[in-house]
């Protein structure tokens, strides 16, 4: 068994980040800049919105965050992400979700330019995955597809078992996996028997949040692990949706979680920035 380790990997895409800010930096004086959404007092969100902030700031991007009360109305959400898509300064907007249930999240979602779309949410960006075409893919599954490119897991015509269909993570995965011409099935909360499912899958990547959903009788011997879930048990510590102690001996490559895609994301949503400064830098300059 071998860990596919995104602490590591994030690390090298960290540096290779850096010098490119600086080349940016030098060659026409712009600095990548994030803005994010942060909506309500949700704890997790708040920890994640802090991640990226401190991501940011090792990179040398300009970050800011638009810390909103949950009880904010959808006008002065949509005033200030309308405020962002006009500021030059600002090359990525990242709404933090889940957004409390009075705001009308897709409405939201399509009001970010898709130009600024670091987070690949807006149907623009989707409808370029799923037509296999140029633009800002979900940080998630564009992480796990590094991960995998980084050992040389190739996924080409191998039986790939998605859990979990969120617009998030398990939609745009299977979409990434089926563009590499993986064969893809997708399992979620109203699949029947979903070790029938995975007992066969030579890859399963399961992001659900329910802790030891997948254990060792329900995946094959050397299948390769991709555990995206994230929860903490009662006694406060972080573990993902795998049974590692046991699924680890069983399979060829697995991921820790945390410390395998978690990393991953926002590896990738400093590479979705920088990608969208660039894309602006250009059109400045023609
Ligand atoms: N909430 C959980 N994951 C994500 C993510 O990748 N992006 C955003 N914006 N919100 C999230």
């Amino acid at each position: 068994m071998q860990l596919l380790d995104g602490r590591n990997l994030s690390k090298k895409i960290e540096v290779e980040i850096t010098q490119e800010v600086k080349k940016l930096k030098e060659s026409c004086g712009c600095t990548p800049g994030l803005a994010v959404v942060l909506v309500g007092q949700d704890p997790a969100s708040a920890t994640y919105v802090s991640m990226k902030k401190k991501a940011c700031d090792r990179v040398g991007f300009y970050s800011i965050t638009h810390d909103m009360p949950a009880t904010i109305s959808q006008e002065a959400i949509e005033r200030t992400i309308i405020s962002m898509n006009e500021n030059d300064s600002i090359d990525g907007i990242l709404i933090q979700l889940p957004l409390p249930e009075q705001i009308d999240t897709t409405k939201l979602l399509e009001l970010v330019d898709p130009a600024k779309d670091v987070d690949g949410f807006h149907p623009y960006n989707v409808g370029r995955l799923v037509t296999n075409l140029d633009g800002f893919v979900p940080c998630t599954p564009l992480g796990v597809m590094k991960l995998l490119e980084e050992y040389k897991i190739d996924v080409k015509g191998k039986n790939c078992v998605v859990v979990g269909a969120s617009n998030i993570v398990g939609k745009p995965m299977a979409a990434l996996l089926l563009n590499a011409d993986a064969t893809v099935e997708v399992c979620h909360i109203f699949t029947d028997d979903l070790k029938k499912h995975t007992q066969n899958a030579d890859v399963i990547l399961v992001g659900v949040g329910v802790i030891n959903l997948i254990t060792e009788d329900m995946v094959k011997e050397d299948a390769v692990i991709i555990d995206i879930g994230v929860s903490r048990t009662p006694e406060g510590k972080l573990v993902g949706d795998v049974d590692f102690e046991a699924v680890s001996k069983k399979s060829s490559y697995i991921t820790p979680s945390p410390g395998g895609v978690g990393p991953m994301t926002i590896a990738m949503l400093l590479s979705n920035t920088l990608k969208a400064a660039k894309m602006n830098a250009k059109k400045k300059n023609s």
